[in-house]
């Protein structure tokens, strides 16, 4: 029988692949009254949120705004208003997302190039250069900067000059990289970048930020067919975030509000220093699972400090730890994905949840776990390794 009584939900410290945790405040400004859609002070707070946008992208693109909908409505939006049927596109693939690019690219009616790398490794610009060379036109190039199945870190700068060599569109998912580590949209010269809500920039899951930069907007303009999404054409939507102010579809407000103060609190804290606290309390938590035995899926030049791929450690049980480590410490952390499952932990340090007293008491929990699993494990060597790289945070 269904239970009356309303909700109940447990304590946890979320520590896996997103969604991650949300500040007080964030949840506080979600339960404020709603206002209209069209009401000019939720107008005025759509503006700030452009506004704040532009600044965590670090970008000076007028349509910078979130998408209704999770990261990948951003992933679709970025697709469906740039390609059309027929339309080349290189995608790089070394994980989950790349491979779900393809299968929206190839939703939209495009032909896709794979460029595959080993799972765990980055794509190469010379992988992107051969596939280049092989096409005739090329629309677009797209990679993942943060590829949360992996936790590895994608350099863009090179790929980036080589897309546009080929007078190719530059599109890059930045769900796990915005407000975790620099996405420099204007620096990088990504023509589309889309993200979610729900990993470092801290909110709930359902909003999706996205920016395009004017050659961008123009593919999209001078479409020859509609873009096959009603829901997320872009030029339709762009009347309502822009002055026009039209209806398109009602806005989620309590989202918007949410996002305003969770970017708030990033430009408060400063998006260097966001990204400086991503970058050592993510080391603390590497150097602390070493110290502890626990070897890592990706080298150190491309691991990413807000996911961490932790490699299973011999005879160790996967899920028993991960539900020990729920049940008994209220920690989530993710498994693997793909031909990643059951060989590593994904272990998320994203926004809210990158503190220094997560990855203690992550780190503690851990080794409490596997030393009852029958590991050899030091966890005072652990704590005081991670306490040595972050102390001062
Ligand atoms: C790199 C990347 N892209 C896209 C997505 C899709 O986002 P969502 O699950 O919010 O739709 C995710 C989610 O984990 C992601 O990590």
């Amino acid at each position: 029988m269904l239970k009356q009584g309303g909700l109940h939900i447990p304590s946890r410290i979320l520590m896996g692949p997103g969604p991650s945790d949300v500040a007080p405040a964030v949840l506080q400004a979600m339960s404020n009254p709603l206002l209209g859609h069209l009401d000019p002070a939720f107008l005025a707070i759509m503006n700030e949120i452009m506004e704040q946008l532009r600044l965590v992208f670090v970008t000076e693109n007028q349509l910078t705004m979130p998408m209704s909908g999770t990261g990948s409505a951003g992933m679709e939006t970025a697709f469906v208003n740039t390609l059309e049927p027929g339309d080349v596109i290189v995608i790089g693939v070394n994980g989950v997302f790349g491979q779900r690019m393809v299968d929206v690219a190839e939703r939209c009616g495009a032909t896709v190039v794979r460029v595959d790398a080993t799972w765990g490794e980055a794509i190469q610009p010379e992988q992107i250069q051969a596939a280049l060379q092989q096409q005739a036109k090329v629309k677009a190039v797209a990679i993942v900067q943060a590829e949360t199945s992996t936790g590895v870190w994608q350099p863009l700068a090179e790929i980036s000059r080589l897309a546009h060599d080929h007078d190719a569109l530059f599109i890059v998912d930045s769900v796990t990289a915005l407000g975790g580590i620099p996405v420099d949209v204007d620096a990088n010269q990504i023509d589309v970048c889309y993200s979610g809500t729900q990993k470092c920039i801290s909110a709930p899951p359902g909003l999706a930020p996205v920016t395009f930069n004017q050659r961008a907007v123009s593919v999209f303009q001078h479409r020859k067919v509609k873009v096959q999404s009603w829901y997320l054409d872009l030029n339709m939507i762009q009347s309502y975030w822009g002055s026009e102010r039209l209806y398109h579809h009602t806005a989620p407000i309590s989202m918007n509000y949410a996002l305003h103060e969770a970017l708030s609190a990033i430009l408060r804290e400063g998006l260097d220093q966001c990204h400086q606290r991503h970058a050592l309390l993510g080391k603390a938590l590497q150097t602390g699972l070493v110290a502890m035995g626990v070897g890592m899926q990706v080298e150190e030049a491309i691991r990413l400090p807000q996911l961490t791929a932790a490699i299973i450690p011999e005879g160790v049980n996967d899920l028993a730890v991960r539900k020990q480590l729920l049940e008994e410490f209220g920690i989530e952390i993710g498994g693997g994905l793909g031909v990643l499952k059951g060989k590593i932990w994904r272990v998320g340090l994203m926004g809210h949840s990158c503190q220094q007293k997560n990855v203690l008491t992550f780190l503690a929990a851990m080794a409490n776990i596997l030393k009852r699993q029958g590991c050899k494990i030091d966890a005072g060597a652990a704590i005081d390794a991670a306490m040595a790289v972050s102390s001062g945070v």
